[in-house]
């Protein structure tokens, strides 16, 4: 099956409100239509706005994190129905920065998700292993515990809906970014473990790659079989940059 490529920007906690819109108007002049599915995640505070901006453009908008909870008496969450309600179409969940910054779970992560699928947002969920688990072997062990904690949660046949991004920790903001044959060897894994479940749902599930890619490494890791766009922090907050690497997507 043809998966068309996604390239989303994690624009993470930069930017005022006006620098945000600006940001969105050059992404969405930039790419035209052309090139990859493209999709931006401002900061809460910043949605209103570059959803305004964005609104008929083709690029979509996406939010960075969103409660496990319901609404109601959770000071300083943000809901996935008001996420929803401010048209955001995808929601980042599990991001390293939230799971080893901020403690969050994968029992978190996957309420997270089925919060934001409850409420018709398609979430972006990231797995990826920490530079020592790389080290002592464990990769592999780590990354299918997080994909089976999202399998249990959405099921299988509901995890076609989500997409998932493979980011390992010591590529995220290091300007190290995984060598192609070494990521599609994560990605092929992630989606036979996948399959085992449904094959329905590893043929249609997007899984993009996430850590320092930028418009120069983009080409060459969007080209393996099994990586199908990629999650983008620094390079996309460039909308040169990131309208590159839409373009790289074959
Ligand atoms: P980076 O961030 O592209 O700056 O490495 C990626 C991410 O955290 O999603």
């Amino acid at each position: 099956m043809a998966r068309r490529p996604l390239v989303v920007g994690n624009w993470k906690m930069n930017g005022t409100v006006r620098e945000a819109a600006e940001l969105a108007r050059a992404v969405a002049a930039g790419l035209a239509g052309e090139g990859a599915e493209a999709a931006v995640c401002p900061p809460f505070p910043c949605l209103a706005e570059v959803g305004r901006v964005v609104d008929g453009t083709g690029v979509a908008l996406g939010a960075q994190d969103v409660s496990r909870h319901r609404p109601g008496s959770h000071t300083g969450e943000v809901s996935a129905e008001m996420l929803h309600d401010l048209g955001c179409r995808w929601v980042i969940v599990g991001h390293s920065e939230r799971r080893t910054g901020l403690g969050e779970t994968d029992e978190t992560v996957r309420a997270k998700l089925d919060r934001a699928r409850e409420c018709g947002l398609a979430p972006i969920a990231c797995v990826g292993e920490t530079l020592e688990q790389r080290e002592a072997g464990e990769a592999d062990r780590v990354v299918r515990r997080q994909v089976d904690a999202l399998l249990d949660g959405a099921g299988s046949e509901a995890v076609a809906g989500c997409v998932v991004a493979y980011e390992p920790i010591w590529a995220i903001g290091t300007g190290r970014n995984a060598a192609p044959e070494d990521a599609q060897a994560m990605h092929r894994g992630i989606r036979a473990r996948i399959a085992e479940r449904s094959s329905a749902a590893a043929d249609s599930v997007r899984i993009l790659y996430g850590g320092s890619v930028n418009d120069n490494n983009a080409a060459g890791l969007f080209a393996m079989p099994d990586i199908d766009g990629g999650l983008i922090g620094g390079a996309s907050l460039d909308s040169g940059r990131f309208a590159a690497i839409c373009r790289a997507a074959p």
